[in-house]
């Protein structure tokens, strides 16, 4: 978006302000469905990167479905439309209360543990249901997101298929899908092609007769750094395309091939604006204080992210190094620490790019601080405005929730 553009939305709407462009979320949509070349492709985006709900009706427009993990996200994408056969519902851990109240909602349960699986048999004989495994392949922009290999609680690990197998037949499930998930950020193009392989060779060992869908998660990831390469999505697109294809023949029949892109999908289309109003000599360091802090973007002080930013308004300045901070009562309440940047006076705007994924939706109110308004603009026109909690809005909810209570221990 447009400098001019963003210091426009910050005087109108004030700071913080999550601004998204809408226009690029539907084109990262269609450029991946370009890049995966298939008749049968299904993109279901991970809502938990952004629940925007000007961003989700546009996805749905452009016929994205959902992959949600609660049932607070199932049944949000039910109201704002999607049908339950476009959700897949990759939930862990989940309680018996959870996994009736979605199962009830007819989106198809993707189960990642023997003990589940069991207790989903047993309450439900004959249903329908997705396998999750853990597809072995280690990969991801941080270790906190890798999902496979040895360290992870996600899915069903490929050795324990006799288990799956048995739990199966005892409860004559069907098995229409097989899933796995990576990690999020994935770094080779090759980790996509194993992880597809080990998938791949679990379906062909032909136990599995009812598949209707293979479903490769997600962790199409996106340049953060200036200087990161971006992987060559055309290339691992057509190889994804062809290698499914390759699998359906040997499988011997067709099925529909499905990701579930949250990063790629929304991660460049957002901004956090915020404005600086601090600036302080600390002995070291020359620190800029913000008016916004990590709870609202917490990507940089838990996975260590790096975010571009930008001084919006005076690019051109002399540079130096500062530590951007946030108004959080913590040491570390950091966006970026000792980043050259173009001098930054107190007034100045910053634009904290790639903001669009796991930044508002992880966000807290710590500290009392409400989470920043957010805007959605699409061909040149703001089409959104979520407007943020006032002070008495948080107050209010903390004291309609409380009770006084009398029980007896
Ligand atoms: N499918 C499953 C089963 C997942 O667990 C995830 C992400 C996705 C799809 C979407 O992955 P993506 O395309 O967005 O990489 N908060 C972290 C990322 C956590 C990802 C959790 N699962 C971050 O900010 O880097």
């Amino acid at each position: 978006m447009q400098t001019e553009q963003l210091l426009t939305l910050a005087e109108h709407f004030g700071t913080p302000l999550f601004v998204y462009d809408g226009d690029m979320v539907i084109e990262r949509y269609n450029d991946l469905r370009r890049f995966i070349d298939h008749p049968r492709l299904e993109l279901q985006y991970a809502l938990k990167a952004n629940f925007n709900m000007a961003l989700l009706n546009e996805l749905k427009d452009a016929g994205c479905g959902i992959d949600a993990v609660s049932p607070g996200e199932v049944e949000y994408a039910l109201h704002l439309g999607f049908s339950p056969d476009k959700i897949i519902y990759t939930a862990n851990n989940m309680t018996d209360g959870e996994f009736e109240k979605v199962f009830q909602t007819g989106v198809i349960m993707n189960i990642g543990e023997l003990s589940r699986l069991r207790k989903a048999g047993a309450a439900h004989p004959g249903m329908s249901v997705c396998l999750r495994f853990n597809p072995d392949v280690t990969d991801g922009d941080s270790a906190k997101t890798m999902t496979g290999g040895d360290l992870t609680k996600f899915g069903i690990l490929l050795e324990d298929i006799d288990q799956v197998l048995a739990i199966v037949r005892e409860y004559k499930m069907k098995v229409v899908g097989l899933h796995e998930h990576t990690g999020s950020g994935i770094q080779k193009p090759e980790s996509f092609h194993a992880a597809m392989k080990a998938l791949m060779s679990v379906a062909t060992c032909k136990n599995f007769p009812d598949l209707e869908f293979l479903d490769f998660g997600g962790g199409f990831k996106v340049p953060y750094r200036p200087d990161e390469a971006s992987i060559d999505y055309v290339t691992l697109g057509a190889g994804i395309a062809e290698r499914f294809k390759a699998f359906e023949k040997e499988y011997g029949r067709e099925l529909r091939i499905k990701f579930e892109p949250g990063k790629f999908m929304v991660a460049q289309c957002g901004t956090l604006l915020t404005r600086v109003n601090t600036l302080k000599r600390n002995r070291k360091r020359l620190i800029a204080g913000t008016d916004s802090g990590f709870p609202q973007l917490i990507r940089p002080v838990l996975y260590d992210a790096y975010h571009q930013i930008f001084n919006l308004t005076n690019p051109d300045g002399k540079e130096e190094i500062y530590d951007i901070c946030g108004n959080i009562c913590e040491t570390g309440d950091r966006f970026a620490e000792q980043r050259p940047m173009p001098e930054i006076r107190e007034g100045d705007l910053l634009g904290i790019a790639n903001a669009g994924a796991y930044c508002y939706s992880m966000g807290g109110i710590y500290n009392l601080r409400a989470m920043p308004a957010e805007v959605v603009v699409k061909g040149g026109k703001v089409i959104s405005f979520r407007r943020r909690d006032t002070d008495r809005d948080l107050i209010d909810n903390i004291t309609r929730t409380t009770e006084t209570c009398d029980m007896v221990l």
